[in-house]
Formats: C-alpha cells, structure tokens, sequence
C-alpha cells in the first residue's frame, strides 16, 4: 500500500492544491490527514470542501479541536486564539461535525498516526527533545509513527542500545529506507504555514511494501495564497502572515 501523510493545512487551499496534485502523480492508495486542517489560514471553508473530497482518514488537531469544543482556545498564544474564534465561526454545521467524528489516532497496518503525540495525544503536546520522542517509543508498540503540529518535518529515529537520533528532512525531496532493527518517528511537516526558512508545501508518502518514506517538498502559488489573506481583510490573519506580505 501507498499512503499519502498530510498534516497542518491550516486554510492554505493554494498549498493544499499543489500538494494533491503531487500526491495525484504518486499512485497513493490512501490519503492519511494528521490534522489542523483550519486554523492561521484564510480560506477554510474552501479548503473543508477540498479535504470532504480528498481525505480518506484524518484525526483531529488542536485547531480543529477548538472548532468542535473538544480543547480550549485558551491555550493558543493571542494570534491564533483570535484566528481560531473566526475560523470556528465561520465553519458550517457539517464541518464542525466532521471534526467531532474525528478520533485522536489512526491505527494502521503496522503504523499509527496522530496529531501531535502517543503520550497523551489528546492534551497536544509536542515531540521535540529525543526525551519526548523516547516517551513516544515507550507508549506504544508499532516501529513506525507519524506526527505533525509541530511543522517541522524529519524523523526521530531509535536504535539499538535505545539512542534516538533526529534526521531533519531537508528543503528538497528525499527519502529514507526503513530498517527492520530500528523505530521511527516521523513528522510529515506542515502543508500550509512552513516554520522553516523555505515556505513551501510538506508532507510524507510512505510505501508500505518497500519499506519507504518520501519527504515530499512542494512549489505553490505563494502569491495566491498573499492574494487570499488580502482579499479576506482580516487584520488577525493579515497580522499572522505579515512577515511575507
Ligand atoms: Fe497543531
């Protein structure tokens, strides 16, 4: 099996877009969502449309939690608290019920997926230190994990002797073969709001059968995405975005 492992959309339907059309190339069988399909971005009613028709799965993210009263938007910093509170009011009925479906992991074929940890994957606790990501290989039993919310993509890898190394994907396309005798955590990176220095589209293809993952590293159209926070005039998202317009 092929799958397709996006996370952290974030209402970029430009960087959504380009992303599925990559994906559409790569004969994926499934498309996994790790969540945060809302939230920062200023189209997400557009970019809910775009995830009923393409999302075969998707487990819920902190913003999407805010948006069906699953988690406070008490613990956001004052800017996406106030993104979040428009974003939630903006949903429709079917969106705000879609989310409340969603399950905080996915339990794969030998993997799983969630939004943020295996900890406690409901309180949204990042996996930064290779401490957390040892707690991470301690709290459940599959060798290979998937992770967004932090926008950072790369893997956390554990070896022999219980040594976690960090293998940071770079600002191109590149791949790692997964070997039987170590266990990996890996964070597919962010799809609309890039963290890194290079604001472009990320997400993983994880073949199953050949024991690989793709880092995918994605060109959109930034200038539509600019266009769409100009247009939406919402001095809250334009203040979010304000180092690129
Ligand atoms: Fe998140």
């Amino acid at each position: 099996m092929r799958y397709a492992l996006i996370s952290d959309i974030h209402a970029n339907r430009h960087a959504f877009e380009a992303a599925l059309n990559d994906i559409d190339r790569a004969n994926v069988d499934m498309v996994l969502c790790l969540g945060d399909i809302v939230g920062y971005g200023p189209c997400p009613v557009e970019v809910m449309d775009i995830a009923y028709e393409h999302i075969d799965v998707s487990v819920l993210g902190n913003h999407d939690a805010v948006v069906c009263n699953k988690f406070s938007s008490a613990y956001f910093n004052p800017q996406a608290k106030r993104i979040i509170e428009w974003t939630r009011d903006s949903m429709r009925e079917s969106d705000v019920d879609y989310f409340n479906a969603q399950a905080y992991l996915i339990d794969g074929d030998h993997f799983k997926c969630a939004h943020s940890n295996f900890v406690q994957p409901d309180s949204f606790g990042y996996v930064m230190s290779p401490e957390d990501a040892y707690n991470n290989f301690q709290a459940v039993d599959d060798d290979l994990l998937f992770v967004g919310h932090t926008h950072v993509a790369g893997a956390h890898v554990l070896s022999k002797g219980n040594h976690v190394e960090w293998l940071a994907a770079d600002n191109t396309s590149s791949m790692i073969k997964l070997q039987k005798n170590k266990r990996y955590l890996i964070n597919v990176g962010s799809i609309g709001v890039s963290r890194t220095e290079v604001f472009k589209a990320n997400f993983c293809i994880y073949d199953s059968e050949a024991k690989t993952v793709e880092f995918r590293v994605i060109d959109f159209d930034i200038d539509a995405f600019l266009d769409d926070i100009r247009e939406l005039d919402k001095p809250e998202v334009t203040n979010y975005f304000s180092h690129l317009l």
